[in-house]
């Protein structure tokens, strides 16, 4: 099992650090456009493996695709992150014309392969790999809403004051501070809806907390979280290369599922060896439909600023 990271910074450092973790890939390669950086981060990172007790070798290249071929699945986080204040659809300028190139010498190399996107505007720059790599439409996956999730999970956790391994909960819609949409309808601690145990306030205030949760970090550190992202892109390439058949919100292009067509945006996707699955539809209610509907034109508002 071969996984490219392309981007050595915040996000794909921590995502080649986690996948090395948990040991199931045979090897990690990094790329990055920065001189020597991506080496740097390769063997950094390899000196923490008789510590951390992994086999999975990572290495580092400096924009040098060839060493990248035969990859099962490759990762883009290659771009710019938000400061303080941006959308993440501030990014789309720079941002595809890197993820274009990037994909383009990904499956020159690796044609059989898996790409899960992470640069933002994630939804669209995923619809951009569609348009342009030529890969079948199961073998692209935007990263975002397992992320978002687990970050409703945390807010759930807190307003319940529970543990975070008694509460389940999801995130579908665009991977935007506004287009996101927790189904707090269906959230649960152990089987049983939220609602039980929290008042309706407090949950619209989890919502609100889970959807700015990006942003709030944003401004607490001064750039993109990376832990957590790293972690949700971790959980995603596990899914595939262990053929585990777990379902994660993915950003997937949809073909007539949920009333929509020629989109990505966030819906539970089961993931395996094959990449997507099968994405599963949910019976929404008219709020939350009205919801995903608010937040698709969100997204096709984004795709439009695209030349494909
Ligand atoms: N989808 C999500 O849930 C999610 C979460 C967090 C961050 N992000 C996004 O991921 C991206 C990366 O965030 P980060 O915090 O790691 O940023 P970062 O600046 O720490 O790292 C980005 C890296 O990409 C490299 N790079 C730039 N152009 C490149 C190219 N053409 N080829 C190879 N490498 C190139 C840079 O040198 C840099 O090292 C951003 O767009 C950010 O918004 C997405």
């Amino acid at each position: 099992m071969k996984v490219t990271v392309v981007g050595a910074g915040a996000v794909g450092a921590s995502c080649a650090e986690y996948i090395a973790i948990k040991n199931f890939a045979s090897e990690v390669v990094l790329v990055d456009i920065k001189e020597g950086f991506a080496e740097g981060k390769a063997m950094d990172l390899m000196q923490t493996a008789s510590l951390n007790g992994f086999d999975t070798k990572i290495t580092g290249v400096t924009n040098d695709y060839s060493k990248t071929a035969g990859s099962d699945i490759c990762v883009i986080t290659s771009g710019i992150p938000r400061k303080p204040g941006m959308t993440r659809e501030e990014l789309i300028g720079i941002n595809a014309g890197i993820v274009k190139e990037v994909s383009s010498n990904l499956v020159k190399n690796s044609p059989e392969t898996i790409i899960i996107v992470v640069s933002n505007p994630m939804d669209t720059m995923t619809y951009l790999v569609h348009k342009t790599s030529g890969l079948d439409k199961n073998k692209i996956i935007g990263m975002g809403g397992a992320l978002d999730s687990a970050r409703f999970k945390y807010r759930l956790a807190e307003a319940l004051e529970a543990p975070i391994s008694d509460v389940d909960g999801m995130v579908i819609g665009g991977h935007s501070d506004t287009g996101m949409v927790p189904l707090t309808r269906l959230a649960t601690r152990n089987s049983v809806p939220v609602t039980k145990f929290i008042s309706e306030d407090r949950l619209n205030q989890v919502m609100e907390d889970t959807k700015v949760g990006g942003a709030t970090l944003t401004k607490l550190l001064g750039t993109s979280a990376w832990y957590a992202p790293g972690a949700a892109v971790s959980a995603l390439v596990q899914a595939i290369a262990c053929d585990q058949k777990k379902m994660f919100p993915c950003s997937v292009m949809l073909n007539g599922e949920y009333g929509m067509k020629d989109i990505c945006i966030g819906a539970p996707a089961i993931l395996g060896r094959n990449g997507i699955e099968k994405i599963v539809e949910l019976d929404l209610n008219d709020a939350e439909k009205n919801h995903m509907k608010e937040s698709a034109e969100g997204v096709r508002k984004t795709n439009d600023l695209l030349e494909v």
